[in-house]
């Protein structure tokens, strides 16, 4: 039996195997210290004197159990993101790939992005602003910009669109000044970019997509970065298969920069530009 105090090896070993199962999230060595912390944290929340029941509400309680992956992965995750993080790829869509898509979808206007691993929100609003700066008569476009993450703490927080000047720390003021309200020492995101993305909930790994009936399907890009880098390499391939089945055909894939290096990418086409790769759902797979 395990307490408070201590979490037997066997035990600690389920956990970890329970939780990279659930979230394809990897659990290193260094970090299995904290999980036994955040274990115990979770249990006392809950009133919980032995590990072994945590597991059991975890693993095999439908309701409670999803209720309280919930509470667990706002422990687990790491949700470190700012605006305009990754000024390079974020100049090869403003210039190459946004306005190749907006030429491609002339006709029909309808344009379908996705953040995946959105956190916070920084990056689908990141995006929004770009896509606000470049497409002329954006009313008449019908624009999906869509954050998922599998913390709901993040994406409330992402809803709300509050943020302290740690989320600017790769920006020039002017984005402040124009796309943020001050209110106090944080900044609120106006509600003409809050507007054009929608959040919600979902787990990369677990939860099946497309679907036909889910607005995650039939996308024009999908952007995942900082996300991999936490996954088991089983998870990142099922991950990866999702994506294409999401993705239209010729629509992009931007990852973190070497996070897909040891993946079959053979789907996807890669593109090369002096800042980024990007990879692009080919026409007839
Ligand atoms: C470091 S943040 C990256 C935020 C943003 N993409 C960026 O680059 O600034 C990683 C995010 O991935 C999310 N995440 C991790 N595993 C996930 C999974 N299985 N399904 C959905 N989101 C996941 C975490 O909750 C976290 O918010």
């Amino acid at each position: 039996m395990s307490n408070r105090e201590s979490l037997s090896a066997k035990l600690k070993q389920a956990f970890i195997e329970l939780i990279t199962n659930h979230t394809g999230l990897e659990i290193r060595e260094r970090d299995q210290a904290d999980l036994s912390e955040k274990i115990f944290a979770r249990m006392k929340a809950l009133n919980l004197d032995i590990a072994e029941n945590y597991y059991q509400l975890l693993a095999f309680s439908p309701i409670d159990g999803h209720l309280e992956w919930q509470n667990l992965m706002t422990q687990l995750t790491n949700t470190d993101s700012y605006f305009f993080r990754d000024r390079g790829q974020l100049n090869v869509l403003r210039n190459q790939i946004f306005p190749e898509i907006i030429q491609r979808k002339q006709n029909n206007k309808r344009i379908r992005i996705c953040s995946a691993g959105c956190s916070t929100g920084e990056e689908p609003y990141s995006l929004a602003i770009i896509l606000k700066e470049i497409i002329p008569a954006l009313e008449q476009w019908d624009l999906m910009i869509l954050g998922v993450d599998i913390n709901q703490a993040a994406l409330q927080k992402a809803k709300i669109g509050i943020y302290t000047p740690w989320s600017f720390r790769n920006n020039e003021p002017k984005t402040k000044q124009q796309y943020f309200k001050l209110i106090g020492s944080q900044y609120e995101i106006h509600q003409e970019i809050s507007k054009m993305v929608k959040f919600e909930y979902l787990n990369l790994v677990k939860d099946s997509f497309p679907q036909p009936c889910s607005d995650l399907k039939e996308l024009d890009l999908i952007v995942c970065r900082n996300v991999f880098i936490y996954l088991k390499e089983s998870a990142i391939t099922k991950v990866l298969n999702k994506f294409y089945q999401a993705l239209q055909p010729l629509g992009y894939l931007l990852t973190g920069h070497a996070e897909l290096f040891s993946q079959n990418l053979s789907l996807f086409h890669p593109k090369v530009f002096p800042e980024t790769l990007v990879y692009q759902r080919q026409v007839n797979i």
